[in-house]
């Protein structure tokens, strides 16, 4: 799903910054543009972000 038009940004690159880290808008605009424009796709990405796992630290990882 198209999230912001402005830059071309859909849900699953938004996902993936948040997953990598990005844990506010101001992250998002960083990491992929989206939400730096217009900004009226802001509370559709913090929508997102509100629903999108925490990134853990490497050192929290899971051991097999
Ligand atoms: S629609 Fe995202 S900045 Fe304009």
């Amino acid at each position: 799903m198209l999230v912001c038009h402005c830059r071309a940004v859909n849900d699953r690159q938004i996902e993936a910054a948040a997953l990598c880290g990005a844990t506010s808008v101001r992250d998002i605009v960083t990491a992929c543009g989206a939400g730096g424009v217009c900004g009226g796709c802001r509370p559709v990405i913090e929508e997102i972000l509100e629903g999108t796992p925490v990134a853990l630290p490497a050192s929290h990882a899971a051991v097999a």
